[in-house]
């Protein structure tokens, strides 16, 4: 993966600009710098997550993976989050889902994932929760 010449910010104002970066495939890439330098904001416009903020989110120039530039009208944002995941800082459910639903979301997306019938899912949703205090006295809703 490889960014051109990518500026990025919110607002009126520049987070990062003059990025240009080579990720490595099969390579541990490490990005370092002190609190608001803009590390978040250049992995964020690396699978075009950048683009969903509130915030008046703006990028420029390229992101090329596997040769393609993400940023190409062609590409579609959804297929490609598939592909280039993000791990974020703080876990994030899908707000429009039930607490239940978002233990089970894990489950049935999740790669590799041998498919469950509702029962084992419904046993596995409620082995999980019942190990959080802030949901175990909530009945689940699948
Ligand atoms: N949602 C947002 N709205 C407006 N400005 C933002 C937003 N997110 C980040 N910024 C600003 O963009 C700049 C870069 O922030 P970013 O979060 O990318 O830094 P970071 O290096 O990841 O910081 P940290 O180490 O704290 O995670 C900062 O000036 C920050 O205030
Ligand atoms: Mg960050």
């Amino acid at each position: 993966m490889r960014t051109a010449d990518l500026i990025a910010g919110y607002g009126k104002s520049t987070a990062v600009e003059d990025i240009n970066l080579t990720i490595y495939k099969n390579r541990v890439t490490a990005l370092m710098g002190p609190s608001g330098s803009g590390k978040s904001t250049i992995v964020r416009c690396m699978n075009r997550i950048h683009e969903m903020g509130e915030s008046k989110p703006w990028q420029n120039g390229a992101v090329y993976f596997e040769d393609q530039n993400i940023y190409d009208s062609a590409v579609n944002p959804v297929l490609l989050r598939r592909r280039i995941g993000m791990v974020f800082q703080r876990a994030w459910p899908f707000p429009t889902l039930s607490i239940a639903e978002n233990v089970v979301a894990g489950i049935e997306m999740g790669v590799d994932q041998p498919k469950m019938n509702k029962a084992d899912l419904a046993f596995v949703t409620e082995k999980y929760l019942s190990l959080d205090g802030r949901v175990s006295d909530r009945v689940p809703r699948l």
